[in-house]
């Protein structure tokens, strides 16, 4: 049974470790033993005000986990402030942080509050914080140590009790050493780390993910859905998931909607026969593992699961059908699932 952290601003206030009744938009789904770990620092870290830093690969759930901290805060009664250091022009983020007094700069016409400032007795989340500009990055340990700050053409220091939850798919002591991150900011942020590991190396939760997405699914599209079937959560489970958990909720709710209900089918197709790039592979080994296994299900899709003759994949591959047979072995790929998929 999933563990999981609901959302504490529901009427019948959850203990933790209960697990999601209802699909709460914002409810945390894992029971893997390394996620176990993350769901309990979520708990301890909660109710303190101590700067957090998440890290992860795309898709993991930081925003979630980031949202999910401050609604079991004690500043959940304001809302969180958010702020993605990606998105903004590196010549406005001072400003988009810390606010400006009218002509403080062409284009600043009015006097602007700045995130930091409208995040005072909240939580300010700081998404891809690795893309913070240099320039900004003293004002910001500076205003995380004293809680002072000025608005950009002001000399009026300004006060605001503010919690920051700082997330990141960079990895920072990298950006510290090339000279991009300073590390006195970076322990100020990272007080309390969370890493939150690729779906790829929690495979025990997909299951529960899967149907968990299904159900928002079902939800969203007022369909009866009573599962998944065996071989599509075969397939969902070994997938490599480049995309981690975003691309996972993707699928199930592409397969909702491409079905009228019961049970659910997941296109081969959509699980998309790619090489995975280094970045998100551990190790060149995992890489060409996944390629390998990549090319040889494509070509077991064009020869509808045929290994042997002419137009068999081991042909198409170039390799001995005995070779290919003990690599299908070894990736555990179950080339019949192609026999059927040829649409
Ligand atoms: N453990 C989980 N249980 C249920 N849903 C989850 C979980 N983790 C992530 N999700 C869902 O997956 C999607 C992606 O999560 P989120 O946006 O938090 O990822 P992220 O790490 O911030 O990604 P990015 O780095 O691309 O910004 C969201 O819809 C989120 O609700
Ligand atoms: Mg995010």
């Amino acid at each position: 049974m999933p563990t999981s952290i609901d959302n504490p601003m529901t009427p019948e206030a959850p203990a933790r470790g209960l697990r999601c009744r209802r699909q709460l938009p914002d409810c945390i789904v894992g029971h893997a033993p390394r996620f176990e770990q993350t769901l309990e620092k979520i708990h301890r870290v909660s109710t303190t005000d101590a700067s957090v830093l998440i890290t992860g690969e795309t898709g993991t759930g930081k925003e979630l986990v980031a949202r999910a901290i401050h609604r079991r805060s004690q500043r959940s009664s304001h809302a969180m402030v958010s702020a993605n250091l990606a998105a903004l022009p590196k010549e406005l983020v001072a400003s988009e942080l810390f606010g400006h007094e009218a002509g403080a700069f062409t284009g600043a016409v009015q006097r602007r509050i700045g995130r930091f400032e409208a995040a005072n007795a909240s939580t300010l989340f700081l998404d891809e914080v690795g893309e913070l500009p240099l320039s900004v990055q003293v004002a910001l340990l500076r205003a995380l140590q004293e809680g002072e700050f000025e608005r950009i053409g002001s000399n009026q220091t300004r006060a605001a009790d503010v919690r920051v939850i700082a997330a990141t798919n960079r990895n920072l002591e990298e950006a510290i050493e090339d000279g991009l991150f300073r590390s006195d900011l970076f322990y100020r942020l990272a007080v309390f780390p969370i890493h939150l590991p690729p779906l790829r190396e929690r495979r025990e939760d997909i299951p529960g993910l899967a149907n968990h997405f299904l159900a928002q699914a079902a939800e969203g599209l007022a369909r009866d859905f009573s599962g998944i079937d065996a071989e599509s959560m075969a397939r969902l489970t070994e997938y490599s998931w480049p995309g981690n958990i975003r691309e996972l909720q993707n699928v199930i709710e592409h397969s909702a909607i491409l079905s009228d209900g019961g049970i659910l089918h997941v296109q081969p197709m959509l699980l998309p026969t790619r090489v995975i790039p280094l970045t998100v592979a551990s190790s060149l080994s995992d890489a060409l593992g996944a390629g390998e296994r990549r090319l040889i299900e494509q070509a077991l899709e064009e020869s509808k699961g045929r290994v042997f003759g002419p137009t068999g994949a081991a042909t198409r591959l170039g390799i001995p059908p005995s070779t290919l047979e003990s690599k299908i072995k070894r990736h555990r790929i179950n080339k019949h699932q192609f026999r059927t998929s040829a649409a």
